[in-house]
């Protein structure tokens, strides 16, 4: 699909599908859907009138203007109440223009910007919310369904606004659209296609066309580091584990800001020898979405150029129940010298990225955040579409979650509680890594908290948003991308 921007007069433009909206209990047609109405010599207040069309959000009326106007057809998209509208709604309307556009076969489409959003949102901001909608509303997982099963999605939607749209706000929102659907590609692969060697290489091709430093380390390398954690987890799998640094420079700023994102990169959960029971263990292939999404941002980086170091860190490995699996009562030594009781192999996340944060802290980067679909608690905790958010500074937690609210990914702090600190303590080691019943999000949170030293750091559980199977705005079923869309908002503001 390709957005631009449509200069000229909206209602005698060339067409395939001629979009115009309307608020719910809208007494009268506005802008351009008024204008439209009148060259249709009141056709589309008829047909409101005879469909009892009230403007209820993501409703749709699709009308055939008989030659009146050269448009083939024109839909008019429910908006929904007027002072619920927000800039998260603008982004779910379009992507329901897209599925409406592909339901009557268009190939082209004009659409309107909605305006009067309770934000007073500048034309750049409705433009990216705009796009965002379209490009990500429109993503489909095809690759091994024949093609004429599905219909397919415009060739091009052309964006109107009364001051022109913004064509920085189209191309930011491409990059970042773009970057989210190569990390649902990645995350909706199964774990016989994406092993970690083959995440590695996913990795290392994205490096090459962006012009990133890129390292893969193999097991040799991985123990010669202490990465004790990490390999207990691996050890289970024919599949060999990778250990990937990407690191994104800028031009000039040499000296100046810098972060490290860590992705959870499992790239098959089955819970180890601690097995999970069948219909946990579906879904499963995602639980490499963390690392999906920071390869989601490493792959934006050298397109939109933002003046910091990024480091983007994934551990990944296959937890498998194989015969030389780790065992419940091992205990490993993580690379900052921490021991640690294994006491449930399903608990793998934490302890592959105690070794990624280590790593992480090593590089010095001014903050580190990290993504990770770590505890099904978080799900139980927020829901299946919230990300919960935690970390060691107050002030890092803060600007990550307004981030999140300007992009429409919904996350939700959860609070770090030094009485549940006696939860993680292990007889015989240092730490153990599973708490008790309760609060099991947030144990898994200080647990990893004791890897990263006193760098500023946010862990993003994703356990949630990741992927769900039922589509839900602009989500399709399967994976979201969650999370790329924020960090690169939060870091291209830094
Ligand atoms: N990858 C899972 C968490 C998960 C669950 C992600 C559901 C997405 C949906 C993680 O490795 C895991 O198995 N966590 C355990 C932790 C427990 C053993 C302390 C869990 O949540 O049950
Ligand atoms: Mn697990
Ligand atoms: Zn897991």
């Amino acid at each position: 699909m390709k957005i631009d921007l449509f200069r000229g007069d909206f209602v005698q433009a060339r067409t395939d599908l001629l979009v115009v909206g309307m608020f719910e209990g809208q007494k009268r047609l506005q802008g351009t859907a008024a204008a439209v109405n009148g060259a249709l010599q009141g056709a589309l207040q008829a047909l409101i009138k005879e469909q009892e069309f009230k403007g209820g959000r993501g409703h749709t009326l699709i009308l055939h203007p008989m030659g009146r106007i050269p448009a083939s057809k024109v839909c008019l998209i429910g908006l929904g109440k007027k002072k619920e509208f927000t800039l998260d709604r603008h982004r779910r309307i379009f992507s329901r223009m897209v599925s409406t556009a592909r339901s009557v076969n268009a190939a082209q489409v004009l659409c309107t910007l909605f305006d009067k959003t309770t934000h007073h949102a500048s034309n750049e901001v409705l433009s990216r919310s705009a796009t965002e909608g379209i490009l990500l509303g429109g993503y489909i997982f095809r690759k091994y369904k024949k093609k004429k099963d599905q219909k397919e999605v415009p060739r091009k939607i052309l964006l109107f606004a009364d001051k022109a749209p913004s064509a920085t706000g189209i191309r930011t929102a491409t990059i970042a659209a773009e970057a989210t659907n190569f990390a649902r590609d990645l995350v909706n692969e199964p774990g016989n296609v994406i092993t970690p060697i083959v995440l590695a290489a996913e990795a290392r091709k994205l490096a090459r066309r962006g012009g990133l430093t890129c390292r893969i380390m193999a097991e040799k390398e991985i123990a010669r580091r202490g990465m004790g954690a990490f390999l207990g987890v691996a050890q289970g799998s024919t599949n060999a584990p990778r250990f990937i640094h990407l690191t994104y420079r800028p031009r000039r700023g040499f000296g100046g800001k810098s972060i490290a994102v860590v992705g959870k990169g499992i790239t098959f959960d089955s819970g180890g020898l601690s097995l999970k029971p069948a219909e946990a263990m579906r879904t499963m292939k995602m639980d490499k979405a963390g690392a999906c999404s920071v390869l989601g941002v490493m792959h934006a980086l050298p397109r939109l150029k933002p003046n910091v170091t990024v480091h983007g860190i994934i551990a990944a490995a296959e937890n498998m129940p194989g015969g030389k699996a780790q065992r419940p009562d091992d205990i490993v030594r993580a690379m900052n010298g921490k021991t640690i009781e294994v006491l449930n192999t399903d608990a793998e996340g934490r302890l592959t990225l105690a070794d990624a944060l280590t790593y992480a802290v090593k590089l010095k980067p001014q903050r580190i955040i990290d993504l990770a679909t770590l505890t099904g608690a978080c799900v139980v905790a927020l829901g299946e579409y919230t990300a919960g958010v935690m970390g060691n500074d107050k002030a890092l937690i803060d600007a990550f979650l307004q981030a999140a609210d300007e992009t429409g990914e919904r996350m939700w702090p959860l609070p770090f509680d030094d009485n549940m600190k006696q939860h993680l303590k292990s007889k015989v080691a240092d730490l153990k890594n599973i708490g008790n019943r309760w609060g099991g999000a947030i144990t898994a949170g200080m647990f990893l908290e004791e890897f990263v030293d006193k760098t500023p750091w946010v862990h993003v559980d994703i356990a949630g948003p990741a992927f769900n199977e039922q589509h839900w705005g602009y989500n399709p079923g399967g994976a979201t991308g969650v999370g790329v869309r924020t960090l690169l908002h939060y870091i291209t503001s830094l």
